[in-house]
């Protein structure tokens, strides 16, 4: 396959598809090098002062990790001074970040989880950075909270970095979803996958099955079947894989299939569940139905879900579409 470059692939999609304006062909770059320098304090592990904790608490009431800081600034250092984005918003921030009036302001903003898996830092298991990317509303300067609060169907692009034994970028524009994997001799994203698709069919869920007892029933029905394997309702067997990094476990359902559910939970009951609709949610749900697959709260789209709040949590279930189809009807049922 001819080497292909990100620059070369993004200024090639503007050509064939006008897809890639200017201003957001500059913001893909800029996270994609925003990512190659996270890559790089990840990969120092103990010989860089980027392992444990930092002793503080984001607004999830999370203690943060020293990545979760480190990368959260890169992100912010890199993206505020180009004139492509007007604001970002960050797990690790409990407001909105609005560029600065010494720089100008550009039409998009750039949600992120700059280190998503933070719980598999100090173990050396892979993590990533997932981003979302949404046009500004309006045409003042000024940017507000509620600006961010749009449904995922409008993210003009969204991807993540996995920080693995390969360090690779994956993308989507609403045109598909490729893949760079970073090439470290030249510091160069190399495209690896021009065309990412997910099997409708899969024999593999992931769930955090410790949390088994606290779901609703519909959950532990569709668990169940796939737990009976050949000889229950499904008529086979199922294999389960939990990383508990959401970028490795979607990786890997973009990679060969698989159904992905993070969901509602009796211990909080006002919670619809863990992940965070706007920086882990809506991008992942993005890239999955560009591929191929579904991703669905258990009752809609996730991409049609109006927010209320910048971090507000979502249930979700995404990956090939049969099997999200499948576990959607049985929450349907239930309502
Ligand atoms: P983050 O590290 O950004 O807070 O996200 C962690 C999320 C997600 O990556 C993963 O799928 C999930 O938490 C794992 O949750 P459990 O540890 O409860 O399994
Ligand atoms: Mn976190
Ligand atoms: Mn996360
Ligand atoms: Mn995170």
């Amino acid at each position: 396959m001819r080497r292909v470059s990100l620059t070369q692939y993004l200024v090639e999609q503007q050509r064939e598809h006008g897809m890639i304006p200017a201003q957001l062909r500059l913001l893909i770059e800029v996270v994609a090098r925003a990512c190659k320098r996270i890559a790089i304090a990840v990969n120092k592990g103990a010989l860089g002062d980027v392992l444990g904790t930092a002793g503080s608490e984001n607004v999830q009431g999370e203690v943060q990790k020293k990545l979760d800081i480190i990368s959260n600034e890169v992100l912010i250092e890199a993206n505020e001074w180009g004139g492509h984005l007007a604001a970002m918003a960050s797990e690790e921030m409990d407001s909105i970040h609005v560029v600065p009036n010494r720089y100008p302001q550009g039409e998009y903003m750039l949600l992120f989880d700059p280190l998503d898996g933070s719980s598999n830092i100090d173990v050396n298991v892979s993590i990533g950075t997932i981003f979302s990317v949404l046009r500004k509303v309006g045409h003042t300067r000024g940017v507000s909270e509620d600006d961010f609060l749009q449904p995922g169907k409008h993210q003009a692009a969204a991807g993540y970095c996995i920080y693995g034994p390969q360090t690779m970028l994956v993308l989507t524009v609403g045109n598909g979803v490729v893949a760079f994997t970073l090439d470290r001799e030249t510091g160069s994203w190399v495209l690896t996958q021009p065309e990412i698709r997910i099997p409708e069919d899969t024999k593999e869920f992931a769930i955090n099955m410790s949390n088994m007892r606290h779901w609703a029933p519909p959950m532990r029905r569709y668990v169940d079947e796939c737990l009976a394997g050949k000889t229950g309702p499904r008529g086979k067997d199922f294999n389960m894989r939990w990383v508990a990094s959401m970028v490795t476990d979607v990786h890997r359902i973009l990679m060969r299939g698989g159904i992905f559910m993070y969901p509602w939970d009796e211990r909080e009951p006002d919670k619809p569940g863990k992940l965070r609709l706007l920086y882990e949610a809506n991008p992942m749900a993005f890239l999955v139905e560009q591929a191929g697959g579904a991703a669905t709260n258990g009752r809609e789209r996730i991409l049609d879900v109006v927010p209320a709040k910048l971090h507000e949590r979502v249930s979700v279930m995404l990956g090939s579409r049969n099997e999200v189809e499948r576990v959607t009807e049985y929450h349907r049922n239930v309502e």
